[in-house]
């Protein structure tokens, strides 16, 4: 079989970073780029052929495979002209603004029998596969708690993704990766949210949100991410009847942590803490808390193009699947509801 011959539409950012992950696998081979900014098109790679609209490059290059990391309001178009010339497309996330949109975008691929999926890439961060392997293999027990904390310092959006017409803010950006790591994780339907959406110091998009998912199954998720909180951070939490895990940073340091025994054992002591006298919340006592180290991982990026290469070969199933996406964004239809009412809403 020879090798998968590839172009990029919108070689910015992602574009670029994409062209370098085509490069480094033997079984592919970027064939062309295009780019509406001329500019961005000065460092294509010598034999790669580039152009400057995504009509030429469909017309003129040789390829099977395209990669949609244009801005986020030209994916439906770009999409829906990839299919019907008969690409099989990796689309950039978010994959479309609104699900309308993206249901358009999803029959168009079936009508042209064209492979399609989302780079939902997170679901390889290291951090949240170890926290996947805690909840998938029970090791604390029921879990009835997750928490996902995003925290960082650059709170103005760049570029594009201050204008709201763009599909700028945060839940677009981030938390569509937020929110598919969530339910990638959990095996469950949602019952309902509640949502605080804010724009702290970007005028028109989001720059804050707290998601609050409450799962049949019991365990309630909370995602919170702030681009202002100037205390930089990634987190995880995990609660269950057994024990606790907790990270801190995307390489997944961390612990679970147990007690030695349950509390109804615990002597009832009453200690001194700074806030007064407590029994609940004083210092534990040595030996209480024991602390095991959590799953390894070996996991990285580069497996989503794994999975899509073995797809594409025609065997395995794709990772990130169509009606998963669907289930994302019609989610954050739900969360933007809330957070302008102020009220939980149902859902499933
Ligand atoms: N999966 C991830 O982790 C991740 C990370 C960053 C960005 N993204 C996504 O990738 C996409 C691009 O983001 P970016 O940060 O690379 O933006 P960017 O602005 O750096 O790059 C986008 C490029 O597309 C070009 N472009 C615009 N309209 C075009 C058109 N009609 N045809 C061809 N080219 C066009 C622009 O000139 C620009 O060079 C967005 O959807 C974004 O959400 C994903």
């Amino acid at each position: 079989m020879g090798r998968i011959k590839t172009a990029i539409a919108g070689f910015g950012f992602m574009g670029h970073t994409h062209g370098e992950t085509v490069k480094s696998f033997p079984e592919m081979e970027l064939t062309a780029v295009c780019d509406t900014d001329t500019a961005q098109l000065k460092d294509t790679p010598a034999g790669v052929s580039a152009f400057t609209t995504l009509d030429e490059m469909l017309k003129k290059a040789d390829f099977n495979v395209v990669i949609i990391s244009t801005p986020n309001p030209n994916h439906e178009e770009a999409v829906i002209k990839c299919a019907k010339a008969g690409k099989h497309i990796i689309c950039e996330k978010p994959a479309a603004l609104t699900v309308e949109q993206f249901d358009r975008m999803v029959n168009v691929c079936k009508e042209n029998n064209v492979i399609f999926t989302v780079h939902q890439q997170r679901r390889f961060d290291k951090d949240f596969c170890i926290m996947k392997e805690v909840y998938s293999q029970r090791l604390l027990g029921a879990p009835y708690i997750i928490k996902s904390q995003l925290y960082g310092v650059n709170g103005n959006m760049h570029d594009w993704h201050v204008f709201p017409e763009m599909g700028g803010g945060m839940l677009y950006d981030w938390g569509v990766h937020l929110i598919d790591q969530i339910l990638y994780m959990v095996d469950s339907k949602i019952v309902s949210l509640y949502a605080d959406v804010r724009n702290i110091i970007n005028e028109k998009v989001d720059d804050y949100f707290k998601i609050l998912l409450k799962f049949t199954n019991g365990v309630l998720a909370e995602i919170e991410l702030g681009t202002y909180y100037l205390t930089p951070k990634r987190a995880w939490f995990i609660g269950g009847d057994k024990g606790s895990a907790y990270i801190d940073g995307f390489a997944g340091e961390g612990k679970i942590v147990r007690t030695a025994h349950l509390l109804e054992n615990v002597p009832g002591k009453i200690t001194m803490s700074a806030a007064g006298p407590t029994r609940s919340f004083g210092p534990p006592e040595p030996g209480l808390l024991q602390y095991e180290d959590l799953p390894q991982v070996k996991v990285n990026h580069r497996n989503y193009f794994e999975n899509f290469i073995k797809v594409l070969n025609g065997s395995g199933e794709l990772l990130v699947k169509a009606e998963q996406v669907r289930r994302v964004l019609l989610l954050m239809d739900a969360v933007r509801k809330s957070g302008k009412t102020g009220e939980a809403v149902r859902f499933e």
